[in-house]
């Protein structure tokens, strides 16, 4: 059951689409403190608290604080509050009481789990404005799937999207491309797509193609597409500021774009240097917007991301200003420990700054909103922009779209990535810890940049982190400029990577079904194991391992130099130790605590009693997967009890 209070007066976020009825009795669980602008609770010892989507920490949210306010910010670092996303839906469970709550805001709000205190949960808002939704249930389960049914469903991407992505911030031309795609096939590494990031515009302008890096892109994305490539480029909030550059002279006349208080559009910058943002909270810069992606959709575009959407901000021009004007006071000074740490302030200041997002505004439902007011909406509407558009522009064929930033509702139009994460072991856990999370608010075609974005990758982590990632519905290796190469290919064991992106392929059909299944029936395709085992207090403790679908848990290791890990089986089940799909053991383990073996290239996979693992032959593309071959590894069943969702992958 789930039931709708109101606090003050909050701005509309179209996140929930089932109409509800206000309540006017007071906030069940909660204490109001209107005083302080917060909800707080008095924790029980066993009470715990999961969900918030993509954040830093552990499954279990208890013990930190957590603010939602997307934030441009590549240091994942567990002293972290803010990451790119908001999505404010947790679930409280304990022994006296469980329940689920979504805090719909489109402002900053904190939740602080047992940080100030920490046996008291509150709830902080800047703004005491929200619409407040408690869903009581019988299980974690059941309340997730009553939230996630007033939500609307999830995105649905194509199937090749589920394929494996290579990516990397500089490929520089089409030759550049060209190369990616042909050395995976000569390794026979299965690939399905290849990421356009930046540099394939024409100096950072959205919608346009750089004629010399690509001079026939109509060609070359047929070429590709003759080899059964996606290319994906990617789309950026800012709209470079340059006459005779088209997006930027219609967004002009036609007042598409966010203005400061005095009705001038605001100047930021990104990577073009000067950009407007276009408003996406007004309906008709969504429209507008929206269309532009159909100049790459001629070009045969089948798929995008979209990027810098909290907006991320260098600078704004009259921020920078105000900055060169105080730096003069500081030349030709002996700078001492306050004044030299105040003037790098200044410099190291001027990105994402917070005052700047006080400084613009939007229409929004026809009214004016300071940005910060909305701030966590503004990506959401973004890619909102383009998953509208695509309904109109492609009605036929799914568009594969994901997001930097988000908030609950943005679901319904497309995934999110992780954003800029680093080549850490920390990270591929923390990659493991947030995949339920983005599950539980309705984000389930989502994945971390694999092997890592920022830093150098070795290749013992890239080989485990693509032992994760062939779990995850995106699949993509991405890295920065500046960075060591991370495609597969260039590493030394390429047997092993072939061997496990392909295995990637013959999971497949099984991934496939099991998240058409968490789409049609409101479910989760991660699930931590203290969901899935209630009755079992040692499953509450588990922060490492996931079940993937009904039928598998995975226990990926994530540790430097580790031959096996400890794992936790809440039952018994059936372990397959891949090395690939023609070569595994099996072994039966038993209810308990173990150490499993795994070498660097082996994938841990059990299989739970009653159910079965279908799998396909291995192949280079997600089109070529024969669904008529498949073999099944079952325990204690036959291929008969599973239920496989099958469809043609692309039509909507
Ligand atoms: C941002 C994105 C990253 C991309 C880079 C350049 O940092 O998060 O994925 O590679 O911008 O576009």
């Amino acid at each position: 059951m789930i039931k709708k209070f109101r606090i003050g007066n909050p701005i509309e976020t179209d996140s929930v689409v089932t109409k509800i009825d206000i309540e006017n009795g007071k906030i069940p669980y909660f204490e109001t403190v209107s005083a302080e602008k917060k909800l707080t609770l008095k924790m029980e010892k066993s009470d715990r608290v999961y969900g918030l989507g993509e954040t830093v920490r552990g499954i279990n949210k208890r013990g930190y604080i957590f603010t939602s306010n997307c934030s441009d910010d590549p240091n994942h670092t567990e002293d972290k509050r803010s990451l790119y996303a908001a999505q404010n839906f947790f679930v409280f469970w304990g022994k006296v009481k469980g329940f689920g709550m979504y805090v719909d805001t489109p402002g900053h709000v904190s939740f602080d789990i047992g940080y100030t205190d920490k046996d008291i949960f509150s709830i902080i808002f800047e703004d005491f404005d929200a619409d407040i939704y408690v869903v009581d249930g019988d299980s974690i389960k059941d309340i997730v799937k009553q939230f996630r049914g007033i939500i609307g469903k999830s995105y649905v991407p194509p199937r090749w999207a589920f394929g494996f992505g290579q990516s990397r911030w500089s490929y520089m031309n089409e030759q550049e491309v060209r190369e990616v795609v042909d050395n995976y096939d000569k390794q026979d590494i299965p690939i399905d797509s290849v990421y356009l990031d930046i540099d394939y515009m024409e100096r950072y302008k959205d919608f346009t193609i750089d004629d010399e890096r690509f001079p026939d892109f109509t060609a070359f994305v047929k070429e590709m597409s003759d080899k059964g490539i996606h290319l994906v480029p990617i789309i950026d909030a800012g709209v470079k500021i340059e006459d005779g550059y088209d997006v930027y002279e219609e967004g002009v006349k036609n007042d598409y774009f966010c203005k400061k208080e005095n009705g001038e559009n605001l100047v930021a910058a990104v990577w073009p240097g000067k950009v407007h943002f276009p408003d996406f909270l007004k309906d008709d810069t969504r429209r507008w917007f929206g269309e532009k992606y159909k100049v790459l959709l001629d070009y045969g575009i089948d798929g995008f991301w979209n990027d810098m959407n909290e907006p991320a901000i260098f600078y704004t021009e009259d921020h920078l200003k105000e900055v060169f004007k105080q730096l003069k006071d500081y030349e030709g000074k002996n700078l001492d420990i306050e004044s030299f740490f105040n003037m790098q302030g200044l410099v190291g200041g001027l990105a994402n700054n917070e005052e700047d997002y006080r400084r613009f505004y939007h229409e929004y439902k026809g009214k004016k909103y300071r940005h910060d007011k909305v701030h966590n909406i503004f990506g959401y509407n973004m890619t909102r922009a383009a998953g509208e558009a695509f309904e109109r522009l492609s009605p036929d064929k799914r568009i594969l779209m994901f997001s930097r930033s988000s908030y609950i509702g943005m679901h319904r139009y497309g995934g999110v990535w992780c954003g800029d994460n680093k080549s850490w072991w920390s990270h591929l856990l923390l990659n493991i810890q947030q995949m339920p999370a983005l599950n539980m608010c309705g984000f389930l075609y989502s994945g971390a940049d694999v092997g890592g974005f920022g830093a150098d990758v070795t290749e013992d982590l890239l080989m485990r982190w693509i032992e994760f990632g062939i779990f995850t519905p995106l699949f993509r290796d991405h890295s920065a400029k500046g960075t060591r190469r991370q495609e597969l290919y260039r590493f030394v064991d390429k047997e092993s990577f072939k061997n496990i992106v392909r295995l990637r392929y013959s999971l497949i059909p099984y991934l496939y079904s099991e998240f058409m299944k968490a789409v049609n029936n409101d479910g989760m395709l991660f699930t931590p194991l203290s969901f899935e085992y209630p009755d079992d207090e040692m499953a509450y403790e588990v922060e490492d391992q996931l079940l993937v679908g009904e039928s598998i848990m995975i226990a990926p290791i994530y540790k430097q130099n580790a031959s096996g890990r400890y794992v936790y089986l809440p039952e018994e089940m059936k372990l397959c130790r891949f090395r690939s799909y023609e070569d595994y053991d099996v072994e039966i383990i038993e209810k308990g605590h173990h150490y499993i073996k795994a070498d660097l290239n082996e994938v841990l996979v059990f299989i739970r009693k009653g159910h079965a693992l279908p799998l396909a032959a291995p192949v280079e593309r997600t089109e070529k997967i024969d669904y008529n071959g498949l073999k099944y590894e079952c325990f204690e069943c036959d291929k008969d009890d599973y239920e496989m969702y099958v469809d043609d992958g692309i039509s909507r």
